[in-house]
């Protein structure tokens, strides 16, 4: 990486149920948005870009069904998918990941959970939820960083009150604290990312990372 070495202390690939896509245009992508001279500009064309590799990725195994079409040609049968995911966008920095993803899948149904970090506990505190029918289905959650993991772990709890068949979840970077923590509360759960940074710091950021993503993706501060 860049001559820099760094390592983490988690073995990426010897975590049972996370899936690291070290594809080289995700690492590439990932990289640029790392820099903190990345325009937010160019932020949001890469994490567009990014968000539909990892879609792709996270959507590898859903289930597929042979159906009757019919070609100019003759009557044949087809692999189609066999029911649609839903997706839920962790607010606001989800949003960033949700267009992406929405690319690859668009007739899916998209639910909301806004939380919110309280600065000082780091906890999540919910301030608004609105989900499509997720009953019996399949749920993509989506959120750009596993830092902690207290926001995601109170998405997926909100969202398992809803009774989907299955849930995975989407981020572009995660720390290994977050996964743990993360994978603690919701064992069930698979985890893509693009990436399994070393570590938090003190003030809960993801290092070496890429900042705040939803300030990088909205142009904040
Ligand atoms: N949320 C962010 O946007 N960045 C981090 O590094 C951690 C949480």
């Amino acid at each position: 990486m860049g001559g820099i070495a760094y390592c983490c202390r988690m073995d990426k690939n010897a975590i049972k149920g996370l899936h690291v896509v070290e594809h080289p245009l995700v690492q590439h992508k990932l990289t640029e948005m790392r820099r903190k001279t990345t325009t937010s500009q160019s932020f949001r064309t890469l994490r567009n870009e990014i968000s539909l590799l990892l879609a792709y990725e996270v959507t590898r195994e859903l289930p597929i069904q042979e159906v009757e079409i019919e070609t100019p040609l003759m009557k044949t049968k087809m692999p189609q998918l066999n029911e649609v995911p839903s997706v839920v966008s962790i607010l606001r920095a989800g949003n960033g990941l949700l267009e992406g993803v929405l690319q690859v899948i668009p007739d899916a149904r998209v639910g909301h959970v806004g939380l919110y970090r309280d600065h000082d506990t780091l906890e999540a505190v919910e301030y608004y939820c609105k989900f499509p029918p997720l009953q019996g289905g399949m749920t993509i959650v989506v959120d750009p960083m596993l830092a902690t993991g207290n926001s995601a772990s109170a998405a997926l709890s909100r969202v398992k009150e809803e009774e989907p068949a299955s849930i995975r979840f989407l981020c572009l970077l995660a720390a290994p604290e977050g996964v743990e923590a993360l994978q603690e509360a919701h064992p069930d759960v698979e985890i893509w990312t693009a990436s399994l940074d070393e570590r938090l710091n003190e003030k809960g950021y993801i290092m070496p990372g890429l900042g705040d993503a939803g300030d990088r993706i909205y142009g904040t501060t």
